[in-house]
């Protein structure tokens, strides 16, 4: 069982201007919920007690507050959130490595909050079943498009059903110099390893800190593993993308999904 989760909420949201000008992106609310909560509660169901939360300086606490202040959300009463500060926003990679003392050289689950699985479509959790001493990274094949805009592996071998060997991996290479299809999807379970390597690494594209040059690293040293998921995730980063995200889950609410998919229909679809 992995018992610490990281997730990396310290970046500066500029996409989704003006929502992120005070707000910071892992409190937009999506649904009735900011949008750490439900990287939180993804986290707890792939088995997480810990959760240690990268928080840019003057959020922590806020972050906290949400998790604690009426006393312990239904679900998460076994999930202790520790924010971590990320002096200045680097890069991906120095995010990570911001948590090394809080991991405490223990194996852990990365993800990124503002990407959301679909109601059910957990990949972490299976991740985590999966996990043989190797760092795994969650992989998804792309259209042309994403590209230029996720990191991209280099596959090391033949499929085991949904794990792949990875043997490398670029940041954006577009679609020319893109080694394979199959792009980083922000779900990895990285062994304590991945902070030595981050600890060396020189800012990459974009003049950040990338956490795909680390996967890099590990790929070329045989120390990653790839698992391919068959679904993709909600990604609230932008302003289409929180109104798409938020249209997914409340039409799947238990609660009140229904009424929303009649209105949707009344509404849009006569
Ligand atoms: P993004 O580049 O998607 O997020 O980083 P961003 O910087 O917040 O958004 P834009 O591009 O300005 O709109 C991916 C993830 O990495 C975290 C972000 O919070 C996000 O979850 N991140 C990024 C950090 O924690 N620290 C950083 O220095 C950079």
């Amino acid at each position: 069982m992995i018992e610490v989760a990281v997730i990396p909420a310290a970046g500066k949201g500029t996409r989704l201007r003006p929502a992120t000008r005070v707000v910071p992106k892992a409190l937009v609310p999506v649904v009735d919920r900011p949008a750490i909560q439900y990287g939180v509660e993804e986290a707890a169901r792939a088995g997480a007690t810990e959760v240690i939360v990268i928080v840019d300086p003057g959020v922590g606490e806020l972050v906290v507050r949400h998790f604690t202040e009426e006393g312990p959300l239904p679900g998460l009463e076994h999930v202790e959130v520790i924010p971590v500060v990320q002096e200045e926003a680097r890069g991906l990679g120095d995010a990570v490595l911001t948590a090394r003392e809080a991991v405490d050289g223990r194996p852990f689950l990365c993800l990124l909050a503002d990407n959301i699985p679909r109601p059910g479509g957990d990949v972490l959790d299976r991740m985590a079943a999966a996990f043989d001493g190797l760092s795994l990274v969650c992989l998804r094949t792309l259209t042309d498009e994403f590209l230029s805009r996720y990191g991209v592996i280099v596959p090391g071998g033949e499929p085991d059903g949904p794990v792949v060997p990875v043997a490398g991996a670029v940041e954006k290479p577009g679609v020319e110099a893109a080694p394979s299809r199959l792009g980083l999807i922000g779900r990895y379970l990285f062994t304590p390893e991945v902070f030595d390597v981050l600890e060396d690494l020189p800012p990459g594209v974009g003049g950040e800190v990338q956490l795909t040059d680390a996967i890099d690293l590990l790929g070329r040293s045989g120390r990653c593993a790839g698992y391919v998921a068959d679904t993709d995730l909600l990604d609230i980063g932008n302003p289409l993308g929180l109104v798409e995200a938020t249209t997914v889950l409340a039409a799947a609410d238990p609660r009140f999904g229904e009424r929303y998919r009649a209105f949707l229909a009344e509404e849009w679809c006569p």
